[in-house]
């Protein structure tokens, strides 16, 4: 390849842990043709947004970014879209905004460092013929324009480098896509048919990731428990795996299926001393005849039944869900059943989103006869009920000295230094700022002096094993 010169990259990343892993994977493929990140678009030779596209609120902002983004941009630089709202709405999305310069779908994502090339030369080509160009067009310049979407995930997914942000946890994806067709998710149309990497491919990565000094990892899909399904494996398997690499002390996983999620899998957790006793499992309805609806295919005593498995083989163990408020044809009954739902289960978060239509899926075809006014009312009430359980819940930590896995400085109080507890809580710790660098990306002892329902409060135990 010729040579480069060096130029500047930004991404902003919308959305959820599967377009930060990619993200991450755009710098390390875009470090290998010269481009290196910079922390403004204003001065980024090429502006990347990796768009989500789960919520009609989450997908309008692409043109709200690109709008402001072409106004600001150093002349000569490009503007990409990539992840799901590229994915979904393919070559459309292009004509609609003229000014982006490249478009690529989270399926081809390896291909983005030959496509910025192919970006690059064009628009270097039509600067270089800018004057008639300019005459053809009355004076206005006309932008070329690169789009490449693949329809289906590539039979073998290619390895690509990764250049991560984070220093003491890292992601790493196990499955690309999602078997499911839940009537209400746009998931599957954005990011394709499941795809489990082979045990080796991920084990090889973490490995890597240890020489690295990462000290946790967290293992991405958008159904874990389903992970092994399309290659003759298992989750629990892979769990064994994994946790045979030295180095890693810790292993979270995101996101957990109820009904593919097994008593097997629990156990496993609960055995595997280096797996954080920590849960993210949606529920996403209280209300059997709603799951039923959603095509969720498990019912609310199902759910139940794996968390109290949980529960009696792990007592501390965190739970975490997702619930959708005002899905269409909810009743008052039913949303009432999701609230319930949140009591008996004793969440210690849980996300809410009122249901947003989606393109190309089911339920956004039915009738919804419920007001926008009662699903906000709705959503405020749940939100108070899950704000009230998480604050009983982590109340079990008060007083007690938990191992954390010091992040950094607190975000809020740079004062205070920001970790997370075995089973993903955060917790601020009162630390004078002199004495940080000694602890970040080490685990300490932590006795937990204030529990609310977001965050934790603690002080460095009197001699703080390090780890
Ligand atoms: N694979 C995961 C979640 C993926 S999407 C699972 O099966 O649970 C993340 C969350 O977004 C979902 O849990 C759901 O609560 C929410 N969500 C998805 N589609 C939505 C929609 N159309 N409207 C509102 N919330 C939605
Ligand atoms: Fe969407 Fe359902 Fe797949 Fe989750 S399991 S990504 S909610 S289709
Ligand atoms: Fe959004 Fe795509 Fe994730 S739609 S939530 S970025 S999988």
């Amino acid at each position: 390849m010729k040579q480069r010169t060096k130029k500047k990259v930004y991404i902003e990343t919308l959305g959820c842990q599967m377009n930060m892993a990619d993200s991450e994977r755009m710098f390390g493929m875009l470090e290998e043709i010269e481009y290196y990140p910079t922390e403004s678009m204003l001065d980024a030779d090429l502006s990347i947004l990796n768009t989500c596209s789960i919520r009609e609120h989450a997908a309008a902002k692409t043109g709200s970014y690109v709008g402001k983004w072409d106004k600001q941009r150093k002349p000569g630089s490009l503007i990409a879209v990539t992840g799901c709202v590229a994915q979904q709405e393919g070559e459309k999305l292009v004509k609609d905004i003229r000014t982006v310069d490249l478009l690529i779908g989270t399926h081809n994502l390896h291909r983005l460092p030959d496509l910025v090339i192919e970006a690059e030369n064009l628009h270097e080509e039509a600067i270089a013929n800018g004057s008639k160009e300019a005459k053809l067009n009355k004076g206005i310049y006309k932008r070329p324009q690169v789009a490449e979407i693949w329809e289906e995930l590539p039979e073998l997914i290619p390895e690509t480098p990764v250049s991560r942000k984070t220093k003491h946890f890292a992601w790493v994806n196990i499955i690309y896509g999602c078997n499911y067709k839940c009537t209400y998710c746009i998931v599957p149309k954005t990011r394709g048919d499941q795809r489990s990497r082979s045990i080796a491919e991920v084990k090889q990565e973490i490995k890597g990731l240890a020489a690295e000094g990462y000290k946790e990892i967290v293992l991405l899909g958008q159904n874990v428990d389903g992970y092994g399904m399309d290659i003759g494996t298992n989750f629990a398997t892979l769990l064994r795996e994994v946790h045979e690499v030295a180095g890693i002390e810790r292993i979270k996983f995101l996101t957990s299926h109820p009904c593919d999620m097994t008593y097997e899998l629990i156990e496993t957790v609960a055995e595997l001393p280096k797996l954080a006793k920590y849960f993210h499992i949606p529920i996403q309805a209280g209300n059997d005849e709603v799951l039923k609806r959603m095509a969720r295919r498990y019912t609310f005593k199902r759910y139940m039944e794996l968390i109290n498995y949980i529960r009696k083989l792990m007592p501390d163990a965190s739970i975490t869900g997702d619930i959708i408020v005002g899905f269409p044809g909810e009743t008052h009954k039913q949303f009432m059943d999701s609230v319930k739902a949140v009591e008996t289960i004793g969440y210690d978060a849980c996300n809410t989103a009122v249901y947003s239509p989606r393109p190309f899926t089911p339920a956004a075809t039915w009738e919804d006869p419920i007001s926008a006014e009662e699903k906000n009312e709705r959503i405020r009430f749940i939100n108070s009920v899950i704000t009230e359980t998480a604050e009983k819940q982590a109340q079990r930590f008060l007083g007690t000295v938990q191992d954390v896995l010091i992040e950094g400085p607190s975000a809020r109080n740079p004062a205070r230094l920001m970790g997370r507890i075995f089973t993903n809580k955060t917790v601020n710790i009162d630390c004078d700022p002199e004495e940080h660098d000694q602890y970040i990306g080490k685990i300490c002892k932590v006795e937990i002096t204030k529990a609310n329902a977001w965050a934790l409060r603690g002080q460095l135990a009197k001699t703080p094993a390090l780890v």
